[in-house]
């Protein structure tokens, strides 16, 4: 049993990060042991968590369980989860609530409890406490060691609790049951080193490793060979990439190995404004296979509340950097993360936020109510704004956003753009959907051969959110 520590998880230690591959760890004589067996995964959160339940996935079809779209129907049920905000928290609680009943009809139903907030001190503490019917609980360190804990747990019977605080080695090659035939997710770092006051991230993904270039080519390299149309290269902080490499590999050097694969397209999330380098800028500009598109989290606009955040930037910086963006690259998209209702956040802070938003006129914005992370510099912050005050700044700058989203939308009424065609759209089956080079989601009249295709689409309507269109070679 290993259970984690904040204490611990805090900790950045100078061991060197070894790479090792799943195919020497992974124990052959468990294959057998999801024979006739189902399994269902319930994912929350970011990209992130959503390519470890693509890896969780492929890891349990290696084990012969077959995959099941109802978590009633399943005989071995895996939350994994986010602990980014509360309400993340809470409805995983409610959900997990629904388990119970299903275990107590199904008796040998098997459940397993994973992911960002598994990594929780507080929270295993309560699992292991009122939750002792959860079977298996591990942490986003060794989700490769699953086979093995799900062994032990069928051997004893007994609530198997393997959470490391400290992330271990990286390990290459981990199966993947890819959500999407045309997009894929390929991590190109794991975890975070910039401590924000308010995240949890570098305690629940633990410190900065970035995996080593040539595996991120090969693996990039096989999604071309296998029809993939598109990568978007997963990281907390991918600006940071190759920090900790020991060598002068960084971001720009990746971004542009990956574009001379020649795959059709490549994205990258997240940046942080502070490692964006103008290399990287022209890296962008040099090659059409990366994507005008760019996610740049904001946080705030007052140099107060980024100081008390620990964002290394001041709202002067922030800007420049867009500037610089958008003079570099006029066609890009850029879109943001902004917090409301930081520990003392006056209303004067709060429209510092809205002028920047005012100024930038972002093409879209997610939006936060900040919520106290147990362990976080943040949470003991003195916070006396009420919650009541915090919806309303939430609402007003949601507004704000809305009106720069639908602006922004509206200059690509009539014009011609690329759109990598997915599927049918899920509101109107009559429809394609796809997204453009800039990240608008854009509901297609088309025929499908064009599914798994990028074509040029006519632009025809403009919503906040999305696009109508129609493809043109029709
Ligand atoms: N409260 C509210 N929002 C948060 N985020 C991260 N931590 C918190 C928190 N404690 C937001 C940030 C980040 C996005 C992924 O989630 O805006 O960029
Ligand atoms: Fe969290 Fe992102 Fe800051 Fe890292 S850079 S601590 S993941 S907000």
């Amino acid at each position: 049993m290993h259970v984690p520590s904040l204490k611990e998880a805090k900790i950045r230690n100078k061991k060197e990060v070894l790479t090792k591959t799943y195919e020497n760890i992974k124990e052959s004589k468990l294959e057998k042991l999801g024979l006739n067996k189902t399994y269902y995964i319930k994912t929350y959160g970011c990209q992130m968590n959503e390519h470890d339940s693509e890896n969780i996935k492929a890891i349990l079809e290696e084990m012969s369980f077959k995959e099941t779209d109802t978590m009633e129907n399943a005989d071995f049920i895996i939350l994994n989860t986010c602990a980014i905000r509360e309400n993340a928290h809470n409805k995983v609680f409610g959900y997990l609530g629904r388990i119970k009943h299903l275990k107590q009809e199904k008796e040998d139903l098997i459940v397993a409890f994973c992911g960002c907030m598994a990594q929780e001190e507080s929270i295993v503490k309560e699992l292991t406490q009122k939750y002792k019917w959860v079977d298996i609980i591990f942490g986003t360190h060794n989700l490769h060691e699953l086979p093995t804990i799900l062994y032990h747990a069928l051997q004893s019977k007994k609530q198997e609790v393997e959470v490391y605080s400290i992330e271990g080695d990286i390990v290459e090659n981990i199966p993947v049951k890819r959500a999407n035939k045309y997009k894929a997710w390929v991590n190109i770092m794991y975890g975070c080193d910039k401590f924000c006051t308010y995240c949890i991230v570098p305690y629940t993904r633990g410190k900065q490793r970035s995996r080593k270039p040539e595996y991120i080519i090969e693996e990039v390299k096989a999604l071309k060979k296998q029809g993939y149309l598109e990568v978007t290269l997963l990281g907390q902080n991918v600006n940071a990439y190759g920090k900790d490499l020991n060598s002068n590999y960084k971001m720009e050097n990746l971004l542009e190995d990956v574009a001379k694969t020649g795959i059709e397209r490549i994205r990258f999330v997240t940046s942080h404004p502070w490692d964006f380098t103008d290399k990287m800028i022209e890296v962008i500009k040099k090659y059409p296979n990366i994507m005008p598109y760019i996610h740049l989290p904001l946080q705030s606009g007052s140099d107060r509340i980024l100081k008390l955040m620990g964002r290394r930037y001041t709202k002067e910086e922030y800007l420049k950097l867009y500037q610089k963006l958008k003079e570099a690259l006029p066609y890009s998209s850029i879109t943001t993360d902004i917090i409301v209702g930081f520990p003392g956040e006056t209303r004067k802070d709060f429209e510092e936020t809205l002028e920047v938003v005012n100024k930038c006129q972002f093409d879209s914005a997610f939006t936060f109510i900040f919520s106290p992370r147990v362990g976080t510099p943040a949470s003991k912050m003195e916070d006396n704004i009420s919650l009541e005050e915090k919806n309303n700044r939430l609402q007003e700058l949601n507004k704000l956003v809305n009106k720069y989203a639908k602006e922004r939308n509206d200059w690509y009424l009539n014009k011609t753009v690329p759109v990598l065609i997915e599927g049918f759209s899920s509101k109107d089956e009559t429809k394609l959907m796809g997204y453009t080079d800039t990240m608008k989601l854009v509901n297609v009249d088309g025929d499908k051969k064009y599914i798994g295709q990028i074509v040029d689409v006519l632009i025809t309507d403009i919503k906040t959110w999305s696009m109508d269109g129609k493809i043109k070679t029709d």
